[in-house]
């Protein structure tokens, strides 16, 4: 496998855009606005495979071909780089490595859509990345790659850059289009879907950091070869899979989409920390359900996760040792997931923090039998929520009750965590 995304990175510092452009940056984008229709883009993009790398694992191409081509008025391009989703930070790696990949592939987006203004939804915080955002914006519009008549082909875009004001639910797709009109950042009702009725009331794609960065190395090696650098016949691609937690080796890594979850943490990972055995790990972000050891031979793509009852998301992989209570794991998580509530529906305003209350008190040692049904429920309740941060947020208790059923039952019985002995109640 070729490295696609990290290819031009240096270790210590972001890649300057004359080194970029040296290492056949923009050539992709000259290829296209000098000799392909942006139907042919789009259609570039549909034969590649590519699946958005945002969390939903949407085809891309397709999710193009949804706006409408004779709606009066603009069309607008969003990149998400909200970036909340605790154990994910791949965006903020490759935007601190290499700021040119986005701007190139919003371009070629930007030229197979038809828009002309697009906009970086950026996290606040990312405070490097947004800034070599704004640079690099500026270097590729004296170069001639953004602004008027790009390449002299008629094609037209700037590009923007807008800063979160730092809440999860910012990176919701519609949510975030409302907090870019300066609205309320509440998710909106879908349909209409933001491809027919977006920002503004106009057609809108909105695409992660990781999506729009892959459509250079697709036109300019062809989607073919950028199909074959993953690690099967059925997944297309590389992903950047950030990992956290208890291994050996921490890290952002560009590896084939289809890598099986052992292959990932015995090879770039580097095995188990201090020789301590896997018990669990997150394999796609926060909102994911466990993986176990039993999913060890995983392929890590879309369907085959899925058919083993989770989701890849964003590919941000943290990994639990034998030692650690899944119970306290699930609370964690749980308690971000209350916290962000956007609080617009009651199930998710008033059911995660009374989920968070139940974990609270089972971890402490106060749980009771009935607590494990009232955890049954709300996975199956708040699966009907009006976004999909609900489920997102049900996902670890849902792993947590399928496969850590002893676990909490033990927390129960014995009226305190077997991992913890200075809890309340002695076991
Ligand atoms: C609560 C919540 C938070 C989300 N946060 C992000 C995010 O930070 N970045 C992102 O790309 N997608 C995020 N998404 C998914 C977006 O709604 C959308 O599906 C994605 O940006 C589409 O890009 P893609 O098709 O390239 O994957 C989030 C979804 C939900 C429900
Ligand atoms: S499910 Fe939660 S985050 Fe989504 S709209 Fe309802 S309250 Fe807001």
């Amino acid at each position: 496998m070729d490295q696609i995304l990290f290819k031009h990175n240096r270790p210590d510092r972001v890649i300057s855009f004359d080194e970029y452009c040296a290492e056949s940056g923009f050539r992709a984008l000259r290829k296209a606005l000098t000799g392909m229709s942006p139907e042919e883009v789009q259609q570039a993009t549909i034969d590649s495979g590519m699946r958005g790398r945002g969390g939903a694992g949407f085809p891309t191409g397709k999710k193009w071909s949804f706006v409408p081509r004779d709606l009066p008025g603009p069309r607008y391009l969003i990149c998400n780089c909200d970036e909340m989703e605790p154990g994910t930070y791949k965006d903020r790696v490759l935007l601190e490595k290499n700021p040119y990949l986005l701007i190139e592939g919003m371009a070629l987006a930007g030229y197979a859509l038809g828009v002309e203004h697009a906009f970086i939804f950026i996290r606040r915080g990312y405070e490097l990345a947004a800034e070599n955002l704004r640079r690099g914006i500026v270097e590729a519009e004296r170069a001639g790659f953004l602004g008027r008549d790009i390449l002299n082909s008629g094609f037209s875009l700037s590009l923007e850059v807008h800063q979160s004001a730092g809440r999860y639910i910012c990176g919701e797709e519609t949510a975030l289009m409302n907090a870019l009109e300066g609205r309320r950042a509440n998710p909106r009702a879908k349909p209409p879907f933001p491809a027919v009725k977006g920002l503004w009331g106009q057609p809108t794609v909105v695409n992660n950091v990781e999506t729009l960065a892959n459509i250079p190395a697709i036109i300019d090696k062809g989607p073919a070869w950028w199909k074959s650098q993953a690690a099967t016949p059925d997944a297309a691609g590389t992903k950047l899979f950030c990992i956290s937690g208890h291994v050996s080796i921490t890290d952002c890594f560009e590896l084939p989409l289809g890598m099986t979850l052992g292959e990932i943490i015995d090879g770039p990972c580097g095995g188990m920390r201090n020789g301590s055995n896997f018990k669990a790990c997150i394999p796609g972000g926060a909102s994911t359900p466990y993986f176990t050891k039993e999913h060890w031979n995983v392929p890590m793509d879309f369907d085959p996760v899925a058919k083993a009852g989770s989701r890849l998301g964003t590919g941000g992989i943290v990994v639990f040792d034998h030692n650690t209570c899944m119970v306290a794991v699930t609370l964690n998580l749980v308690r971000f997931f209350a916290r962000e509530s956007c609080g617009w529906c009651t199930p998710c305003r008033e059911g995660l923090p009374l989920v968070q209350h139940i974990l609270e008190r089972i971890e402490a040692g106060y749980g009771e039998p009935p607590d494990i049904d009232i955890l049954h429920e709300h996975v199956r309740h708040l699966n009907h929520a009006f976004c999909a941060l609900a489920p997102g947020a049900m996902g670890p208790v849902d792993g947590l009750l399928r496969h850590f059923k002893d676990e909490l039952s033990e927390h129960i019985s014995g009226k305190c965590c077997p991992f913890r002995r200075d809890t309340t109640h002695t076991c």
